[in-house]
């Protein structure tokens, strides 16, 4: 068994690590290389329970690794509630565990999941009133076992500034589609703001191995230096301002776009808004499905490919999408051995997606036709029961210690639709409706003229459909403002054809 889980050295990426750097968590010294995250470096030194759950306190671990759950929730420097899966970690940091007592790996309170029976759904809502002047003293208890975190020790350095601008075109978001709505954009000489959560742009893509096909004609490429040459290309240009770190939020009256950053509030008012934001992973349903040591596809790339960590030396892939067998293959190239690729589809489908990312046959043994019954653990994963979807077959138990969810997404689109308050609601799984937005051929939202959707937050699972996707976008918003002329036009009618074409294959 390899007990060290730094990646030193990978059959595709050139692995450098940064500074020898330590920080202080819970009082212990963890040595990191600066460019980690905080999760990371804690992860490698052994760190498996990163938070607890609010009501019985059951353990989290690192799940999604893109600071969309919470479970990283830890003080950082007397800030509270920081995501430390995206928190870069830094000499000399603070980091302290919340709401476990006495320590993350033994919490007191976690004792209530043995009454759990007695504390039905909805519980807490209907108890603890009367008598009246006990109430006070079960609010402080409550506060107590269910709050997450206190309050911070300082105020912020510097007050933020709030800022205002009406900027032609904004894109949200800057992975592959983000990016390519702005290239496209920019390149008619339109002015375009891109608001981007992350401190570097790419999005998801600049942490997955796996090759694409960006166009029809050309051999496949890997994404990751796709997305970093778009990057690149996007940083250089002279007529797109890029707010990193930012979260582009909410909408309020008069179409105002609010977005937040360091030490910057921005109310934007926008000519035309592209939103590429990407999309959520989600947990699969099945027994047990939040202990640590279970990780989404994309939280597995960002670990290897991001911070150069293993998760783990035996890992169980359950895959409902081809997307799993991509993380399967990436997992063996990290040096993890896969038990298993447990897939409920039928065996010629499970057989062909194991051969077109090169995982079939001993790498990864097939269980076609199985889903999963429970994860085994108390504190971290030990292993998984597999059970056939066909009743009555029999149910295997499979170790590991760690397993890979790579199932249905659902597109981040909030802000879409705060404003517009419409969509479609599909059925993505047997467990889950996704609700994606009406679009033109043009990526206009139907009840939103000045507004587009692209790639993965309008439901696009592709990424040769992605990038047409956010160039017609682009080019579109471009034309609305009266840049370019029949060239430009030319152009954009050129990708929406091509857009069905890819769409039909
Ligand atoms: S937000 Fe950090 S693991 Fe999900």
């Amino acid at each position: 068994m390899k007990n060290n889980l730094r990646i030193t050295d990978h059959p595709i990426l050139d692995i450098q690590k940064g500074r020898r750097i330590s920080f202080q968590f819970n009082g212990r010294s963890v040595t990191a290389y600066e460019g980690e995250t905080i999760a990371a470096a804690l992860y490698a030194s052994g760190v498996r329970i990163f938070s607890r759950s609010f009501k019985y306190h059951r353990p989290r671990g690192l799940f999604c690794m893109a600071g969309h759950c919470s479970n990283c929730l830890m003080r950082v420097d007397g800030v509270p509630n920081v995501r430390v899966c995206r928190e870069p970690a830094h000499q000399g940091a603070e980091v302290v565990s919340q709401n476990a007592w006495p320590s993350l790996t033994f919490d007191l309170a976690a004792l209530t999941g043995y009454v759990s029976f007695l504390v039905r759904p909805g519980f807490q809502y209907h108890r603890f009133i009367r008598p009246r002047w006990a109430y006070h003293i079960w609010e402080k208890f409550l506060r107590r076992m269910a709050g997450i975190g206190t309050l911070a020790d300082s105020k912020p350095a510097a007050p933020t500034i709030r800022k205002t601008a009406s900027p032609e075109i904004v894109v949200i978001g800057g992975g592959l589609s983000g990016l390519s709505a702005v290239l496209s954009a920019a390149r008619t000489g339109a002015e375009v703001l891109l608001v981007e959560r992350e401190a570097v742009l790419g999005g998801r893509a600049q942490y997955d191995t796996s090759k694409i096909k960006v166009n029809l004609e050309n051999s496949p490429l890997r994404r990751f230096e796709v997305v970093r040459d778009m990057a690149e290309q996007v940083e250089a240009l002279d007529n797109c301002r890029i707010l990193k770190n930012s979260t582009a939020f909410a909408w309020y009256d008069e179409d105002i776009l609010a977005v937040s950053g360091p030490g910057e509030f921005w109310e934007l008012k926008p000519g035309r808004t592209i939103i590429a934001t990407g999309c959520y992973e989600h947990p699969m349903i099945f027994g047990n499905n939040d202990l640590p040591g279970i990780f989404t596809a994309g939280a597995l790339q960002r670990l290897m490919h991001g911070d150069n960590i293993r998760p783990g030396n035996r890992a169980v892939v359950a895959a409902q999408v081809d997307e799993g067998y991509a993380a399967a293959k990436q997992l063996v190239e990290a040096g993890v051995n896969v038990i298993g690729i447990v897939d409920s589809r039928n065996k010629e489908t499970v057989l062909s997606a194991a051969n077109a990312h090169g995982v079939a046959g001993a790498d990864a043994p097939l269980f076609s036709g199985y889903t999963l019954k429970s994860a085994i653990g108390r504190r971290s994963i030990r292993g998984v029961y597999i059970e056939p979807v066909k009743a009555g077959g029999k149910k295997l138990k499979v170790s590991c210690d760690t397993l890979c969810v790579a199932g249905a997404k659902t597109p981040a689109n909030e802000l879409l639709f705060q404003r517009t308050c419409e969509g479609t609601y599909v059925l993505e799984s047997e467990h889950q409706f996704t609700r994606k937005p009406n679009v033109l051929p043009d990526m206009r939202v139907v009840s939103a003229d000045d507004m587009f959707a692209v790639g993965a937050a309008c439901g696009s699972q592709g990424t040769e459909h992605a990038l047409l996707q956010g160039k017609v976008a682009g080019l579109s918003a471009a034309l609305d403002l009266a840049h370019g002329g029949s060239e430009i036009e030319q152009a954009r009618e050129q990708a929406v054809e091509q857009l069905k074409d890819v769409r039909g294959s």
